[in-house]
């Protein structure tokens, strides 16, 4: 059965490289026979929370977050942080979007930095909507040179072209493996520990 995989590009500017690496991504999770959507966060953000009620971009948003399976974070790495249009998105999503489905985290960076966002995504953001992030995760480096069309360029883009290939595997077997967990786990304790 092909997975629905929700790319979520964190980044708050429009035309950003992580939306260039989204784009990427989704067409090699379609090459494996997976359905993949992006959603980007410069094109289609939502206002600081708190918002007006009601929200209709975080409605949508939240919709598109439901019917997903999996999903794929990416933040650009922006003064050694995440985005804060991501952290911004964490504090609206909770368990009915996001528990217990597993997530690649991708960082971005326009040099050889993309680490910071990661780490900081694994220490929080996770807690209360109990998304899972995988232990295998992506760093695209130098992002500006690399993933920009149908062929690698050289010996860098194939390298993360292979890397990309190969943590999308590994997130669509815990999409398989995961299937239907949330519907199995009473809710109890709306915040973690
Ligand atoms: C305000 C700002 C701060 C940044 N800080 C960092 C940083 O700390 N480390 C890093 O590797 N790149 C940093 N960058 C470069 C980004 O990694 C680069 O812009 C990259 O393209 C990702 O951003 P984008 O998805 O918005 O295009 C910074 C860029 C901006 C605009």
């Amino acid at each position: 059965m092909s997975r629905r995989i929700l790319l979520l590009a964190g980044s708050s500017r429009a035309d950003s490289q992580s939306a260039k690496v989204a784009h990427y991504l989704a067409g090699r999770l379609q090459a494996l026979g997976a359905s993949a959507e992006v959603l980007d966060l410069g094109a289609t953000p939502l206002p600081l929370w708190p918002a007006e009620q009601p929200c209709l971009a975080w409605q949508t948003m939240a919709e598109h977050l439901r019917t997903a399976e999996a999903l794929v974070v990416i933040s650009p790495e922006w003064q050694g942080m995440a985005s804060p249009a991501l952290k911004n998105l964490f504090v609206y999503a909770g368990r009915a979007e996001l528990a217990h489905k597993p997530a690649l985290l991708v960082g971005v960076s326009a040099g050889q930095g993309g680490a910071y966002p990661l780490s900081e995504l694994r220490a929080s953001s996770y807690k209360n909507c109990r998304i899972c992030f995988i232990p295998e995760q992506l760093i695209v480096r130098q992002v500006e040179q690399v993933l920009n069309a149908a062929q690698a360029a050289d010996e860098a883009d194939e390298r993360i072209r292979s890397r990309a290939d190969w943590a999308l595997q590994v997130l669509l077997h815990y999409a398989e493996a995961l299937q239907g967990l949330a519907g199995k786990i009473e809710w109890r304790f709306a915040s973690g520990m």
